[in-house]
């Protein structure tokens, strides 16, 4: 479970830029103690820190990651989009990413994208290598994915690793799915959740999380439904 009721969304992504250094030492001074990330695939099988399948809307440059190598996106600049105060910050790898979040003793929630490029295998041998590397406190570590497919993958090979089911809403066959996986959580839309939703999650005897939730009143309804945790882009509001 995430011993945290909020959780740093891309690390605090509307107060540094998403999915960077930055983000993650901002999120530590503010005082919480979880972020969540999203990992993705590149050409060359590099599984990195970074939300979309192009360049684009991020970085000073254009391109999709299936057709690049971590060698061509190492120097790009992913922090000025934000503000010229963040122009240094890199896209990481999977493996300096979980690094820099074990030495900053972050709790993570590991995101698997999944596009189209791409099939789940692709993606769950080196996130599974590079975890078993680079991270020790399994208690500490939930791995999430809008992907059925990578999900499974990573609970036949890891059984014990504690695994989200993400959706938007929650779909009919949803009881089916977590027993799939064993999964200890479900992450869902909050625009989306309803009381009888929130319920029923629970009474499974599931940990809920919601995306992404930057308004107190929207908190409040949350966590009065039974809510576990939320995702938010800027922890300072609930202060
Ligand atoms: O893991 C919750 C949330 O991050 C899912 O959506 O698009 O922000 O990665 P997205
Ligand atoms: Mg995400």
């Amino acid at each position: 479970m995430i011993a945290s009721r909020l959780i740093a969304h891309r690390g605090c992504a509307k107060l540094a830029p998403e999915n960077t250094l930055a983000a993650m030492k901002l999120t530590k001074t503010l005082g919480v103690d979880w972020v969540e990330i999203d990992a993705n695939l590149m050409g060359d099988g590099s599984v990195v820190i970074f939300h979309d399948d192009t360049l684009d809307r991020l970085t000073n440059r254009s391109g999709d990651l299936k057709n690049l190598v971590y060698s061509d996106v190492a120097e790009v600049n992913i922090g000025s989009h934000f503000s010229e105060t963040f122009k240094d910050e890199r896209i990481l790898t999977l493996e300096a990413m979980l690094d820099v979040l074990a030495k900053l003793d972050l709790g993570l929630n590991l995101e698997i994208k999944r596009y189209e490029h791409f099939s789940a295998a692709d993606i769950v041998n080196p996130t599974i290598s590079a975890i078993e590397q680079c991270w020790k406190d399994y208690d500490r570590l939930i791995i999430s994915s809008f992907d059925h497919e990578i999900l499974k993958l990573i609970y036949q090979a890891k059984p014990d690793w504690q695994l989200g089911q993400l959706w938007e809403a929650l779909p009919d066959d949803w009881q089916s799915a977590v027993d799939a996986i064993n999964a200890v959580s479900v992450h869902l839309d909050n625009t989306l959740i309803t009381l009888p939703v929130a319920r029923a999650v629970k009474q499974a005897g599931l940990d809920l999380y919601v995306y992404t939730v930057n308004d107190l009143n929207d908190a409040d309804r949350l966590f009065d439904m039974g809510v576990d945790g939320i995702f938010t882009d800027d922890p300072t509001i609930f202060r």
